[in-house]
């Protein structure tokens, strides 16, 4: 079978969100897939980043990750987006990506790709699925066959978000059972996207 390509969009401003960037690229190339990992650009001010230190420590660690092009969106059969919450909602630098993406979506270069979401918040309550579902918004517009994990794996009933794999921040770096939730995921999106494109190819 033809491998797949997949890629993995994400914005991180403190390194939650990058953590479970990787453990989906893990994922998705023990799966068999090509992985690009990419982080979107940051567009915040370098005053308040360098406000935080673990926003300006998190952005040097990180300075060797390519950033994500139309380029990638082009190339992959299926793609991951991992975003932070910001009010409920996914930060202004991935939809600034998405923002950008009006021409390939016009020549119907985004339909039909698979697409899936994960995200943290700072607290337990805090918009995890309203964010993934706000992502799933764009996925509608853009005709993409979206794959979440509901409940397919044990790990799934440990880490709890059939919407898209979710940290909560603030109770320190995500577990080894988040990091495996989102190992799953990617496997998931792998194996679903695997299939359509080995039938479309028939
Ligand atoms: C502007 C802003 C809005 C935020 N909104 C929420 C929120 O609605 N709910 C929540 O639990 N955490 C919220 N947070 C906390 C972030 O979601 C949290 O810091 C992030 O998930 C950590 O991921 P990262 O380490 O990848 O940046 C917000 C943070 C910022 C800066």
């Amino acid at each position: 079978m033809e491998p797949v390509n997949v890629a993995i969009i994400y914005y991180s401003a403190t390194g939650t969100v990058h953590a479970l960037a990787q453990a989906a690229a893990e994922g998705a190339e023990k799966a068999g897939a090509y992985v690009r990992l990419r982080k979107v650009a940051e567009s915040a001010p370098p005053e308040a980043i360098s406000a935080k230190p673990a926003w300006a420590g998190h952005l040097q660690d990180t300075a060797d990750v390519a950033e994500a092009g139309l380029d990638d969106l082009d190339w992959a059969d299926a793609v991951l987006f991992g975003t932070p919450t910001r009010f409920g909602n996914p930060a202004s630098q991935l939809r600034a990506f998405i923002e950008t993406t009006s021409g390939l979506w016009f020549h119907g270069k985004l339909a039909d790709k698979v697409y899936s979401a994960f995200t943290a918040s700072n607290t337990a309550h805090g918009g995890q699925e309203s964010t993934l579902l706000a992502l799933g918004n764009t996925f509608y517009h853009w005709g993409g066959i979206i794959v979440p994990p509901g409940y397919t794996d044990p790990v799934q009933f440990q880490s709890g978000n059939p919407y898209g794999t979710s940290h909560v921040a603030g109770d320190g770096p995500p577990s080894e059972v988040t990091l495996q939730a989102a190992r799953h995921q990617a496997r998931r999106v792998v194996d679903t996207t695997a299939v359509l494109k080995a039938g479309r190819a028939a």
